[in-house]
């Protein structure tokens, strides 16, 4: 048998092994990017698909521009009002950090999936002045720059059409 027969003959051989292997796959294998995951709108959490909007739109133009303060407090402030405390105390419950810990991940997991929007969005936070890790030198004028993640490119026309984030990930 020359060397193109024999190729023939894998070849053939293969493909029914696979063939006979698919078909005795007696469930439904589900796609990891959430696609026909709803049966009745197949695009429906599927990744590159608008995330879900359950309340009205609410930017400081109404298409496009986030609210900030005086709307909403400072994030930085925030952040430091919610966090601040001596650190290395012992639980009074005798509780571990597991679940602090977990909370962590799973966060970073969901930031961690977010690319940058593209073309890119520059925006900061300002740091309230004084702040004892950002600003010691009480300058009043230090920014902690962001990128604005991904948007639907039909979205950010006209308050009836605002800015609309696209889901990069789904959890099953
Ligand atoms: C925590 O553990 C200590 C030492 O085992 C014990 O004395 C204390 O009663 C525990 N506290 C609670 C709230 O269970
Ligand atoms: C604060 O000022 C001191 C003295 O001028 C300088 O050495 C230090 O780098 C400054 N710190 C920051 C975060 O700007």
């Amino acid at each position: 048998m020359d060397l193109g027969k024999q190729m023939w003959t894998v070849l053939v051989v293969l493909s029914l092994v696979v063939q006979h292997s698919q078909a005795k796959v007696p469930w439904e294998v589900q796609r990891y990017d959430g696609w026909y995951n709803n049966l009745a709108y197949h695009s429906r959490g599927a990744v590159g698909s608008p995330l879900v909007r359950l309340l009205p739109a609410r930017y400081s133009d109404g298409v496009l521009q986030p609210l900030q303060e005086p709307q909403l407090p400072n994030p930085r402030r925030v952040s430091d009002v919610t966090a601040r405390g001596p650190s290395g105390l012992p639980s009074a419950h005798n509780q571990t950090v597991l679940s602090v810990f977990f909370g962590y991940h799973v966060i970073f997991e969901i930031q961690d999936s977010r690319p940058p929007g593209c073309p890119p969005e520059f925006m900061h936070i300002s740091v309230p002045e004084g702040d004892p890790v950002f600003d010691p030198n009480r300058t009043g004028r230090v920014l902690l720059p962001f990128q604005r993640g991904p948007w639907e490119k039909h979205s950010s026309q006209s308050p009836n059409n605002p800015r609309t984030q696209v889901i990069a990930l789904t959890h099953r």
